[in-house]
Parts: C-alpha cells; sequence; structure tokens
C-alpha cells in the first residue's frame, strides 16, 4: 500500500503520530471532519490519485473547477466499498426542496475526495436518467442521444442477448437517478443510506426500486476483478487534474466533462457544465466458466507447463497478466514486478520503439482481440493517440458479489451471482461507453478484418463468438467461445451534474 496522502494529510493537521494512533474517528453522520486515513484504496500498480496540491495547480491552468464537480467522475476505480441505490421520483417539487436541504449538503465533490483531511465518512454523488430529468420538468437537450433514449431503448446497440437477462428494474425507463455512496465500509454506505431515506420519509418524493453493493476484493485481490486480473491501471490523465504516467493517454477534460474544452458538442445548456454521462451495466461474471475455459483450452508451446499455458490463455484474452503486467512487454509469463510498476505497466504502444503505427500483421506479443487493445488500439491506429482516438473513458466501477465457493470452484459453475458493478464517465456515450462495446469489442474487424471479437466483453447476442490471435504459436488458429463469460444484466445512462447545477436547476 501507498502511504503518501497518509503522511501528507498528517502533517497537514499537525498531528503527531502518538495522537495519531490514539485517534478515534468522530462520526457526526455526514458533514465535512477531517479523516486520518483515505476511504480509497490505491493498490500499487494503479495511479495515485493527485495531491491535492497538484490538483489544484493543473486546475488552474486550465480554469476548471474541482470543487463544482462530483467526487467519483475523475477518480477511477478506487472505491473500497460502494452502495448504488437506484431510485424514482414521486413529487418533483418536494424533491427539489429535498435535494436541496437534504442531499446537497452531502454531495462530495473532486476536491474532497482527493484531499484526506477533507474526506467525509462517506462520498455521495447522485445522477439523473432521461426520465428523471423529465420527472423534474427538466426539458434541455443535454445533446446526447443514448442518454435521451436510455440503455433499454437503446439495448439493441450493445448486442446483449435480448433483456430477459436484465434485472427487471433495468428492463424500462422507471428509473429516475441514482445515489453512490462510497466509503471504508458497506456499515457506513448503508447508514448514511438510512439518515437519507428518514429525512426524505417526510417528503415521501422518492421510492427505492433497487440497489447494489459492490466492494473490493479482500487481501491480496484487492483492485483486482474477479476473474483475477488488476483493474484500473489504464484510465486516461485528465488535463487539469493528473499529469500522466509514461503510457497513459492524455485527454482535455471536455472528453469527460460536458461544456469543458474538448468537448465536440456545442448545442448543451450552460448549466450542463462540469457535468459527465455515466454509464452503469451491471456485468454478471462467470469465474468458474471462465477458469474451465482456460483449463480446457491451454495454449501449448514446448516451454509451458499446461497450468502455464492456461494462464496464459487468460492473459492473451485481457491483454494483462492477473498481476497487471501487460502481455505486449511480457509476451509469456507473468511478470508482478513489471505489473506493480505504474511507472512501467502502462508504458508501450503495441508498435515496436520509434514507431508510430503499429505491425498490422504481428500479434505474437498480443492479439488484436485482447481486452485491452480492443477497448484502447493505442498506435494501432497510429500515433499521437490523441489524433486518432476521442473514444476514452474514465473506468469508476467496483467489484460485487462474493468470492467464489469451493463449492462453486469444484462444480465449475457459477452459484451466487457476482460481477462487476461497470461506471463508465465520459462527455458523450456515443463516442465513449457505447462505442467501445458496439464498434470495437463487438466488431469482429475491428482493428483489422477477422481478428474477432474482444473475449471478455464482445457481445454476439448470445451466439458463439469466434476470437483469433489468441495462440501466439499460430496466429490462423481461431477459438470459438461458446458461452459469454460476461452476462448483461442491463443498466442505464445517468447524467451527472455539477454541483453548482444541483444547486440551481435542479433544487429549485
Ligand atoms: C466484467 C466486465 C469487465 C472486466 C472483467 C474488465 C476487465 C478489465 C481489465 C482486467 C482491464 C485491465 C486493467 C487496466 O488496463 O486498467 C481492463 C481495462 C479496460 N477495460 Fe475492461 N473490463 C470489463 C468491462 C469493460 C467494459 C464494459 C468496457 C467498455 C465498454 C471496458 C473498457 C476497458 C478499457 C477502456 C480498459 C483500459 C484499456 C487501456 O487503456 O489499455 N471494460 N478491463
Ligand atoms: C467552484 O464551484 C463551487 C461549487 O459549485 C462554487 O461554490 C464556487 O464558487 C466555484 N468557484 C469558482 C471560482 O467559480
Ligand atoms: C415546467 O417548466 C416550464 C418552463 O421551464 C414551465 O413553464 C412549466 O410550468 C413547468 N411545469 C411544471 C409542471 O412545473
Ligand atoms: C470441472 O472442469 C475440469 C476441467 O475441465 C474437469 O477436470 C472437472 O472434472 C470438472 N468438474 C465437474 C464437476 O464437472
Ligand atoms: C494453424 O491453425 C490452422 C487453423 O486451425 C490450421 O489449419 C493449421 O494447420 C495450423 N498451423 C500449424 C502450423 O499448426
Amino acid at each position: 500500500m501507498k502511504s503518501t496522502s497518509f503522511s501528507v494529510a498528517l502533517f497537514g493537521l499537525g498531528l503527531c503520530a502518538t495522537q495519531f494512533v490514539s485517534a478515534s474517528v468522530i462520526d457526526d453522520g455526514h458533514s465535512l471532519h477531517r479523516r486520518d486515513a483515505s476511504i480509497l484504496i490505491d493498490p500499487d500498480a494503479q495511479p495515485s490519485l493527485p495531491s491535492i496540491g497538484a490538483a489544484t495547480a493543473a486546475a488552474s491552468t486550465l480554469g476548471l473547477n474541482l470543487t463544482n464537480i462530483q467526487g467519483d467522475i475523475l477518480i477511477g476505480m478506487k472505491k473500497n466499498k460502494e452502495l448504488f441505490f437506484f431510485f424514482g421520483i414521486t413529487n418533483a417539487a418536494k424533491f427539489k426542496s429535498a435535494l436541496k436541504s437534504v442531499i446537497l449538503p452531502r454531495i462530495t465533490s473532486t476536491t474532497q475526495l482527493v484531499d484526506v483531511s477533507k474526506q467525509p465518512q462517506t462520498a455521495l454523488n447522485i445522477a439523473f436518467s432521461q426520465t428523471g430529468l423529465n420527472a423534474l420538468n427538466i426539458t434541455d437537450d443535454l445533446g446526447d442521444t443514448a442518454f435521451t433514449q436510455g440503455q433499454f431503448a437503446n439495448a439493441a446497440n450493445l448486442n446483449d442477448p435480448g433483456t430477459a437477462n436484465w434485472v427487471p428494474q433495468f428492463a424500462g425507463t422507471s428509473i429516475h437517478g441514482v445515489l453512490l455512496f462510497a466509503s471504508d465500509t458497506l456499515a457506513k454506505c448503508e447508514s448514511d443510506l438510512t439518515a437519507i431515506q428518514l429525512a426524505l420519509a417526510k417528503c415521501a418524493c422518492v421510492k427505492e426500486l433497487y440497489r447494489l453493493e459492490g466492494a473490493a476484493r479482500p487481501g491480496s485481490q484487492q483492485g483486482h476483478e474477479h476473474f483475477g486480473f488488476l483493474d484500473g491501471i489504464s484510465n486516461p490523465a485528465v488535463q487539469g487534474f493528473q499529469t500522466p504516467l509514461p503510457g497513459q493517454a492524455v485527454v482535455p477534460p471536455g472528453e469527460i466533462l460536458v461544456g469543458e474544452t474538448g468537448d465536440t458538442v456545442t448545442t448543451r445548456p450552460t448549466w450542463a457544465k462540469d457535468g459527465s454521462f455515466l454509464a452503469f451495466r451491471q456485468l454478471k461474471q462467470l469465474v468458474p466458466e471462465f477458469n474451465k475455459f482456460l483449463t480446457d483450452n491451454p495454449i501449448r508451446t514446448a516451454n509451458l507447463t499446461r497450468q502455464q499455458g492456461s494462464d496464459l490463455l487468460g492473459a492473451r484474452m485481457v491483454g494483462r497478466w492477473k498481476s497487471g503486467a501487460p502481455v505486449f512487454l511480457s509476451p509469456t509469463v507473468d511478470n508482478p514486478k513489471l505489473g506493480a510498476d505504474p511507472s512501467k505497466n502502462n508504458d508501450f504502444t503495441y508498435a515496436a520503439p520509434g514507431e508510430t503505427v503499429a505491425d498490422p500483421t504481428d500479434q505474437t506479443k498480443c492479439p488484436f482481440s485482447a481486452h485491452i487493445r480492443k477497448t484502447r488500439p493505442r498506435a494501432d491506429l497510429g500515433l499521437p493517440e490523441s489524433s486518432s482516438s476521442n473514444h476514452h473513458i474514465v473506468r469508476g466501477g467496483i467489484p460485487y458479489g462474493p468470492e467464489v465457493s469451493a463449492s462453486e470452484a469444484k462444480s465449475n459453475k457459477t452459484k451466487t451471482e457476482r460481477g462487476l458493478a461497470f461506471v463508465g464517465y465520459q462527455s458523450n456515450i456515443l463516442t465513449g461507453f457505447q462505442f467501445l462495446q458496439r464498434f470495437w469489442a463487438n466488431n469482429p474487424n475491428f482493428v483489422h478484418g477477422g481478428v474477432g471479437f474482444d473475449p471478455i466483453i464482445g457481445a454476439n447476442k448470445g451466439a458463439p463468438r469466434i476470437v483469433n490471435g489468441l495462440d501466439p504459436t499460430n496466429s490462423t488458429r481461431g477459438i470459438t467461445i461458446m458461452t459469454d463469460f460476461i452476462v448483461s444484466r442491463g443498466g442505464e445512462y445517468f447524467f451527472s451534474p455539477s454541483i453548482s447545477a444541483l444547486a440551481t436547476k435542479f433544487s429549485t
């Protein structure tokens, strides 16, 4: 665990170590008070968040107001525990007044979340669907057709095998909004929700439709998704917030934040500035089934044991080893030291050193179909990346569901649902999440003809998926994956407004 922000916070408060050890947390429910340890996780391999000083300096050069931006948008996959509370609005006028008096004072900004000493016990964000805006009589066109339609009406674009597997509450347009609670324990998330529900009970203006709890996986698996691979390594560095690490994509703030430099849509209402679209997906992962597939189809080369061949297959499907080490830099065996080093584990382009385009025929080091290559092709589209791709999102999801039990592992069958509560932020869903899913992961001819589906998230309406290039010894050998290891349970598209918009448009 990295401890930089910890010591910064300690000195910032002028506490000595003894006082720190004996300090007890004063929990006044929600209001601002000092913390001594972050509510976020910070695995070694993930880029750390900028210090508050660095973030403020970066923001001032671009005129970005980090205090106006809801805290979840830019921080990536660093939540420890999270509770998603999906609701319907039953009385618009009363909801607006409750938003102002009950919810807004608890909303956590980016500034607060980055500064450990200013973090609340539980961070709170809020976002609204199009039908939620309608319910509040907010009629401006936000300029995003996927958002306007909602995920259910727009589901065909994602190649889900219909919506029969969807959580029923997502199969429709009844969800008006979502509250996102994040903390270091689920008990704190739940007690904040209870406090809000108690306060809202007086107005009878909100009804619960669905909730989902997520948690970083335990122990050494912290930061890893349920298949076992370290996640949250490669998020773009947003100008005005972070300084890029080697290999990190650099994006203008407007690729993530509406109305900022780089947002290509010019017709939005001014109050939408500093908001971001949140694409939510509940993606169930069939972990024992995935593991059986790896066991049954090891890559066979002279120098690898059967187990190593299975591990290599999994790594080539993702594009990274479980440690986070990219297969492009470590093509046959995992390299945990490389995986753990954020200054090295993202420093590659798929091109040879000095070249600006990747070899369109060579996938010995990394298949074209690998999940991270499909969703960020780097030099496959030519460098610099900024001129060839504006399809970046900030991924801010969290695993949900229990660890695989011994009996599930033995039976090769999932018995209890687990997966990824996927959250992706962008200023344009059609060029962000939906583009990655639809035109890249689901497209067997991206990035070159016949390379096949993304074997992790690629969807073919439930039909078998051909994936090429997985076998480094024979690039023309295709593997047909008969079942999906990720099953969509649906989701919704939301807009996460700026804090000033919440204080005006949404509450008066
Ligand atoms: C259960 C579903 C998913 C799993 C298990 C999964 C897993 C992973 C893993 C292990 C990584 C490597 C860590 C990293 O580079 O940060 C990764 C990266 C990434 N994933 Fe996913 N992912 C899932 C869903 C999605 C979806 C739905 C999208 C978008 C449509 C997506 C987009 C990306 C992107 C953009 C990257 C970073 C690529 C790069 O910058 O090199 N993922 N994912
Ligand atoms: C930044 O945003 C906050 C929250 O909306 C607001 O109170 C503050 O006045 C803004 N600062 C500037 C300089 O605009
Ligand atoms: C909705 O907003 C419009 C203009 O913003 C206003 O004329 C109308 O009265 C509002 N309707 C309701 C039901 O509040
Ligand atoms: C689970 O899959 C493994 C690998 O194919 C196999 O050896 C084992 O017999 C399977 N177990 C059951 C209960 O089907
Ligand atoms: C490569 O795979 C193709 C398709 O499965 C097969 O026809 C060919 O014989 C393989 N080549 C080698 C050298 O194994």
